[in-house]
Order: structure tokens, then C-alpha cells, then sequence
């Protein structure tokens, strides 16, 4: 609503209509309880009154990630979501696809699998980890920057020929910026001039100590040439998702990001989303950043339809009303009418921040918020 009446936002401050109509004559303005007043001088009242501004579709944008917590006894343990960062070139893409070779899942797809930016592994023990694929530095801080920290654990990929370069120097001022813990990944050690002990010498001096050096960081020498070290890499990341004990409740209303969005010949606007908490369903009515939509189907890393997705599983979703950006937060809601309402909402306030403070470049506007 664009206005409100006197008596109106003096129940919503539990204030008397009385003193607002007073405080109104002293800033100038002659109202009467029933008569409405606009936004800026709504404004001006509820600060006088030393109240602060919430308008009550706030609770709506806010509803998600920042919303309840669920109860200790929903929980369950869910899979771990691995972010791989390196310098170009380090080989990123070549450990994933790896790693995702021992997967026994990927054995059985028979190679026709569709990139969707995520991916879920069965270890030999049955685990399941979820890669994030390729995600770049600026998507990570960018999805950083929405509030999406959906990370859970860092894979940093060094060179052993090459060693730490400005990437790599990046990537792990990112890592401790998010609070998320590292395993360095020390690659290309079939080189015959590779230099591991040199990588974790330099790493040192940006207090990543690993193991070795008594230090807290795990750090595997790997080869995704010619693979090797890919058992222990996996071990680690089990051990390491073991110690932050991961759990989310599977039976809520879902919730997740969005790691990528497109929009398809064809398929229409197409979003992967990693599901947070909750089981997204097909049927689903959703809001996803200032989207909204009902999943019409979705699609698993191996190409395949599904028709729900847990927590930490990455799904291809169809249905959106339009393209969202990485990190949007999607949230299931009870209905398409509620849906347009959130999403309209967000419109209006995404328009209003990109009218007003448009930040000079990404990283000025992930500093400022750090
Ligand atoms: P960007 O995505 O461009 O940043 O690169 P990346 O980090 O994904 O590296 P990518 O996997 O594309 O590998 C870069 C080059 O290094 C390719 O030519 C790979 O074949 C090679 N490479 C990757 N891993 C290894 C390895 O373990 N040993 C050797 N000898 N070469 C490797
Ligand atoms: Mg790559």
C-alpha cells in the first residue's frame, strides 16, 4: 500500500492515534486519525516515535534461509557441498571431472550427463558429495554477497609446477572471508618439476599451515592426469564434513540458492538449484529472487527427471516465471497468489537499489559488505 492512515500506523507503533496526529500538527501537517498520510511522512513519524522502519512485507522478503530455525529432531545429516577454487589453468575442471569419474553414480549414466554447474558424487562407501562446478571467484563472492554461503567446505587447487599465483592468493582470502574450511588439493604432482613442499612453504606466508607443518589444514598432492591421491582427497573431504557435523531438516517446505540460471531455447527460463533444506517437489510454488513459478520438472546431474530433490542436491528446475541471478533464494510457498506477491515485491525493490547505489564493480561491493 502506497499510504496509510493515522490510526492505522499508530496501531502498528501501539502508539495513541492522538500523539500522532500531534506530532503530525507540529511538523506541519493538519491530519485527522481517518485521513492517509504517504510513505516519507509515515517515515518521518515512526523515527520521531524512535521507532525503527520494518514495512511488513519485509517479513516476506526475509521469509527463508533468515526465517525459523527447525526443531533439533527434524534434522538429519546431509551431503557436504564442496566449492573447488584455484588459479587458471591449476586444474579444476580436470580434478572434477576426476573426481567425478570414481564416482560409481557417473559409471552408470553411460557419459550422456548434462552440465548443470553442479554435481553429486556416490563414493565407493556410499557417501554423497555435492561440487560446486567452476563457479569462478566472482560468482562465489557474488553469491557471498547475497547472503548465499552455501558452502561448506573449500577445495583449493595448486599447481605444484606453477605454485601460488594471484588466483590462488585470491581464492583463499575468499575461503577465510566466508569462514569456510580449506583442503588444498596440491595437483599436477606427475610433473617431474612439480614442487609440493614449495606450495605448502609459500601457503605459510597466508597462514594456511597445513598438517605438516602443524598446522590445522588438510592438504592431499593429487594428479587428476593421471589420478592419483583422488581416494585420500575424498577421505579428507568426508573427514572434514564429519567434524562440521551437516544436517538440515529434509521434511519442510523447501528452501535453496541458485548457483546458475539460463534462459533455454525451448525449455524456457531453466535455473539450477542447490536445495538447502526442505524436498523440493514437482508441483512446487516457489519464489526465486524476483521470480516466481511452479517447478513443472526437474532434472538431476545425471540428466535424469526427478521428482523431488533433499537437502544438498542440485537440481535443473523448470517452470520459472523469468531468469534469477546466482544466489537468488528460492522459496517454496503455499500459493501462486502469495508467489506474485513476494516476487512483485522484490521487483520493486531490486529496481529501487539499482536507481540508487549502484556499486562501482563487484569487488567494491564485496568489500563493503565485509
Ligand atoms: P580454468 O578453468 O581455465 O581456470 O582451468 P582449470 O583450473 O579448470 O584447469 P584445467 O582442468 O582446464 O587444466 C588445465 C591444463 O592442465 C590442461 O591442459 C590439463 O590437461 C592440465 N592438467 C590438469 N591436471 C593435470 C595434472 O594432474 N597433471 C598434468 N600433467 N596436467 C594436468
Ligand atoms: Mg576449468
Amino acid at each position: 500500500p502506497e499510504s496509510i492512515t493515522v490510526q492505522e500506523l499508530a496501531n502498528r507503533m501501539a502508539e495513541k492515534g492522538a500523539d500522532l496526529v500531534k506530532a503530525l500538527f507540529k511538523m506541519g501537517t493538519a491530519v485527522t486519525l481517518n485521513q492517509p498520510i504517504d510513505q516519507d511522512t509515515a517515515e518521518l513519524l515512526v523515527e520521531e516515535f524512535g521507532h525503527r522502519i520494518q514495512r511488513v512485507s519485509d517479513a516476506d522478503v526475509e521469509i527463508g534461509m533468515q526465517g525459523e530455525d527447525d526443531a533439533a529432531e527434524t534434522l538429519k545429516a546431509r551431503p557436504p557441498v564442496v566449492t573447488i577454487m584455484g588459479h587458471v589453468d591449476h586444474g579444476k575442471t580436470s580434478l572434477l571431472d576426476a573426481l567425478r569419474g570414481t564416482s560409481v553414480v557417473s559409471g552408470e549414466s553411460g557419459g550422456i550427463t548434462q552440465h548443470i554447474g553442479a554435481y553429486q558424487i556416490k563414493t565407493k562407501g556410499g557417501d554423497l558429495i555435492t561440487f560446486l562446478d567452476t563457479p569462478g571467484h566472482e560468482a562465489f563472492s557474488e553469491m557471498r554477497a547475497r547472503g548465499a554461503n552455501v558452502t561448506d567446505i573449500v577445495i583449493l587447487v595448486v599447481a605444484a609446477d606453477d605454485g601460488l599465483m594471484p588466483q590462488t592468493i585470491e581464492a583463499i582470502n575468499h575461503t577465510k572471508a566466508a569462514g569456510v574450511p580449506m583442503i588444498v588439493a596440491i595437483n599436477k604432482c606427475d610433473k617431474p618439476e612439480a614442487n609440493p613442499q614449495k606450495v605448502r612453504e609459500r601457503l605459510l606466508e597466508h597462514e594456511v599451515i597445513v598438517e605438516d607443518m602443524g598446522g590445522e589444514t588438510q592438504d592431499v598432492e593429487v594428479s587428476a592426469l593421471k589420478k592419483q591421491g583422488l581416494d585420500t582427497l575424498i577421505d579428507k573431504i568426508l573427514l572434514q564434513s564429519e567434524l562440521l557435523e551437516l544436517v538440515a531438516n529434509p521434511d519442510r517446505a523447501a528452501e535453496g540458492n541458485v548457483i546458475e540460471a539460463q534462459l533455454d531455447k525451448g525449455r524456457g527460463a531453466v535455473a539450477t538449484i542447490l536445495v538447502r533444506r526442505g524436498t523440493l517437489k514437482v508441483g512446487d510454488t516457489f519464489v526465486v529472487g524476483a521470480e516466481s513459478g511452479k517447478v513443472r520438472a526437474m532434472i538431476n546431474d545425471q540428466g535424469q527427471q526427478v521428482k523431488s530433490a533433499g537437502p544438498s542436491t542440485p537440481v535443473e528446475v523448470l517452470g520459472l516465471s523469468g531468469v534469477p541471478m546466482a544466489g537468488d533464494q528460492m522459496t517454496v510457498v503455499e500459493n501462486e497468489a502469495r508467489a506474485r506477491e513476494v516476487a512483485a515485491y522484490r521487483q520493486e525493490q531490486a529496481t529501487k537499489k539499482r536507481t540508487t547505489a549502484a556499486p562501482t564493480s563487484f569487488e567494491h561491493m564485496f568489500s563493503a559488505l565485509n
